[in-house]
């Protein structure tokens, strides 16, 4: 019989995420040489992994017949120095994508309801749908969240509210007064979920932590994927109040990180160098592609993060051309006329720019 016939009706329609392409399934795909494809797709660091991450992952991999730490000791630990929150308050995760499904787990069912931005992060919507619960997408006009209407979506039905600041794949940001005046605005039934995966490239980032102390349901989240280059070891964490954070406890796995990225996100959050190198970079990349753009007579929405939404004539052929070319960036479906484009390095970033003007110009 078809398995299908016996599984849960709402894994049946349940949507699948597409990540960004690998650079050896493109390199295959178009007969190019794999060192000359620019991956500007999944907003990672150009810069390679903190050089300090790697060595203590490759020190970590003589001891991997063992199982890692299930309570990642060391590495809470040091968040906890870093954020001033309590042990009890972090829950970490095989990046933060599984932090927000341990979220799903816990406060999302057939019946209930997440609330989320129309152009937010697609994993919100995905693990709403996994846990049979309904998405609630709210327009983004001018492509930046609309907080009063999204605060207007809010039902009794409503467990979670899902908003990152700076957003993927816009790129807009959230003053602290913004976030602030939003979380209080909420129910104390509802949980609000601050995604901060780019919040380390931002100047003066937004801190709800006194919200948390002050025992609202806040649950910030962070990545090590973006500013510290570790995207392919896995690393995420969430901090929270400390009763959230139990309930996120009792739906994780025992070892849900494994004990090389335990090691690699603990060397990197002492290479501060890097992080520094890696914000400079961005910073420099993002006037780069904005000048380039605007030379171009390209609208960009301006961007908080490591990647920026750039408009197109048409989304789905510029990225199947500069694809072609050797750069690979991000379509979206619901954004038609756009492609995100992840900074670089001056050099891809060039690259880019140069494959953007061959795309202008094939129009004719
Ligand atoms: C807004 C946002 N949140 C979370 C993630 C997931 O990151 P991680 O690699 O930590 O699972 C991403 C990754 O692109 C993201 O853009």
């Amino acid at each position: 019989m078809d398995a299908a016939r016996f599984a849960q009706s709402h894994i049946l329609n349940q949507p699948v995420y597409q990540p960004g392409k690998p650079i050896a399934q493109v390199a295959r795909e178009f007969g190019l040489d794999p060192a000359r494809i620019d991956k500007l797709a999944s907003n990672e660091n150009p810069l390679g992994p903190s050089p300090k991450a790697l060595a203590a992952a490759a020190a970590a991999l003589r001891e991997v017949n063992l199982y890692p730490d299930g309570s990642c000791w060391d590495l809470t630990g040091k968040l906890t120095e870093i954020l001033q929150v309590g042990r009890d308050q972090l829950v970490l995760g095989n990046g933060s994508n599984e932090v927000l499904e341990l979220v799903a787990h816990a406060f999302l069912a057939p019946g209930t309801e997440a609330v989320m931005g129309v152009h937010g992060f697609a994993v919100y919507r995905l693990v709403t749908l996994l846990m049979g619960a309904k998405p609630v997408e709210v327009a983004m006009p001018g492509l930046a969240h609309d907080l009063v209407a999204m605060r207007a979506a809010v039902t009794p039905r409503t467990r979670v509210v899902f908003l990152a600041s700076p957003n993927n794949p816009t790129g807009t940001a959230h003053t602290e007064a913004e976030l602030v005046n939003f979380a209080r605005s909420l129910p104390e039934d509802v949980l609000f979920l601050l995604d901060e995966a780019y919040v380390e490239y931002q100047d003066g980032a937004p801190d709800l932590r006194p919200l948390i102390a002050e025992g609202r349901p806040v649950l910030c989240t962070r990545t090590f994927s973006k500013i510290y280059g570790l995207a392919g070891l896995r690393v995420g964490y969430g901090y929270t109040r400390p009763d959230i954070a139990a309930l996120l406890h009792r739906a994780r796995q025992p070892f849900n990180l494994n004990a090389v990225a335990q090691a690699a996100a603990l060397a990197a959050l002492d290479d501060t160098d890097f992080v520094q190198r890696s914000r400079d970079v961005n910073r420099r990349g993002l006037a780069q592609l904005g000048a380039g753009f605007r030379e171009l007579g390209l609208a960009a929405v301006p961007s908080a993060a490591n990647f920026i939404l750039v408009e197109v004539p048409d989304g789905a052929k510029a990225f199947g051309f500069l694809q072609a070319h050797g750069t690979i960036v991000r379509p979206f479906g619901n954004l038609p006329h756009h492609v995100r484009i992840s900074v670089g390095t001056a050099d891809q970033n060039e690259r880019c720019l140069a494959n953007l003007r061959a795309y202008l110009a094939s129009r004719g």
